[in-house]
């Protein structure tokens, strides 16, 4: 089969440092590239071998291009809905960086239209592909695991974004999205959300989200921007009967069972299907690095282009959306 003929917008930061050079994994080639910014879209372009004249600063010159099988964009919530809204009009596939709009009816919008035109629009939620995620979303998803109860988790950040940005729809919209889609993702469609907020300074929010999920479960996710970016920023678990897995740092997980009590058992083991399972990368092998998720999910995007791939849509950006709408509630402007 021929390589994806991609066409990619938004040359900033993370495009450079973490969706490019992934994507250029697979089996794409960059067909054309373009940011407002001229200096960027020439630098990206030089390092990712992309000639001059397949560049340029107006993404409607991309999207009126014939010779592409689908578009990335990583470039911020009012681009990806403007140009998102234009692509699917075309039909063509789409991936999209969260956020996917600025509002949650904007990101229905988007839905909707993808819904109508029938055509894939995948969105950023790398947070399903790293490999502990994946791991542990793959034992709670087994029927051994039974009722998932309870989520427990804390996704934190620091206040250097937030300082100048008091009224924290960054931290919202591009940070805490990742979490709406994540909890639910793993527990299942969700009845209520609130969030129960303390300021401890400007620029240090604090969130208590309290969800009911359809199944009877409950789950507490802590958000805020009051921890350094140089420790680990996040921790989960769920809780089932006599069983909770764990998940360090995107890359440690933790299985807990229900063993019995050693301290008085000469011939104590670790015993198969009841002692508690770890696994953790070997960060030393010189291979695949992908435990943030990047390379997994902009592989299914490749796929999904083709065929019919379980992959976070366009749908479940609108549902991220919705909920932290929901959370926020009486500060829902602030979402903007
Ligand atoms: N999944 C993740 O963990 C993760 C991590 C970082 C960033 N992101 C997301 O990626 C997106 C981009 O983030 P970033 O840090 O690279 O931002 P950035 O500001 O560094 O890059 C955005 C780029 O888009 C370009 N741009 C803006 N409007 C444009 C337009 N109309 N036409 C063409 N180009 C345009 C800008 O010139 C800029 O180069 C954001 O939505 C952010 O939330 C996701």
């Amino acid at each position: 089969m021929s390589a994806v003929r991609i066409a990619w917008i938004g040359c900033g930061t993370h495009a450079n440092e973490m969706l490019l050079p992934q994507l250029m994994r697979h089996d794409v080639t960059i067909a054309a590239l373009c940011d407002a910014d001229g200096d960027r879209l020439a630098r990206t372009a030089a390092r990712f071998g992309v000639p001059p004249e397949n560049t340029t600063q107006d993404w409607r010159a991309i999207l009126n291009r014939g010779d592409v099988d689908a578009l990335g964009l990583a470039i911020g919530p009012q681009g990806h809905f403007d140009i998102g809204m234009a692509a699917i009009e075309r039909r063509l596939p789409v991936f999209m960086e969260k956020p996917p709009a600025p509002t949650a009816a904007q990101a229905e919008q988007l839905a909707a239209a993808a819904k109508r035109q029938d055509v894939p629009v995948v969105v950023g939620f790398m947070k399903r592909y790293s490999t502990a995620n994946r791991i542990a979303s793959n034992i709670l998803r087994a029927p051994d695991f039974g009722e998932r109860a309870s989520f427990l988790g804390q996704y934190m950040t620091a206040p250097t974004y937030f300082a100048k940005d008091p009224d924290y729809s960054g931290f919202y919209l591009h940070h805490c999205v990742h979490y709406f889609d994540l909890v639910p993702s793993l527990m299942g469609d969700v009845a209520s959300v609130s969030a129960r907020r303390h300021e401890m300074a400007p620029g240090k929010l604090l969130l208590h989200v309290d969800f009911r999920f359809t199944s009877g479960g409950i789950g507490t996710l802590v958000v805020g921007t009051h921890q350094s970016r140089g420790t680990p920023m996040e921790w989960w678990q769920v809780m089932g009967d006599h069983r909770r897995v764990e998940v360090r740092n995107v890359h440690e997980v933790r299985y807990y069972r229900a063993p019995p009590f050693k301290v008085s058992d000469r011939d104590a083991t670790l015993a198969d299907g009841v002692d508690t399972l770890v696994w953790e990368p070997n960060l030393t092998a010189a291979a695949n690095e992908d435990h943030k998720g990047y390379h997994a999910l902009l592989g299914d995007f490749t796929r999904a282009i083709r065929e019919s791939v379980d992959v976070p849509t366009i749908a479940d950006g609108a549902r991220a959306m919705r909920l932290l709408e929901e959370a926020i509630g009486g500060t829902a402007e602030e979402v903007r």
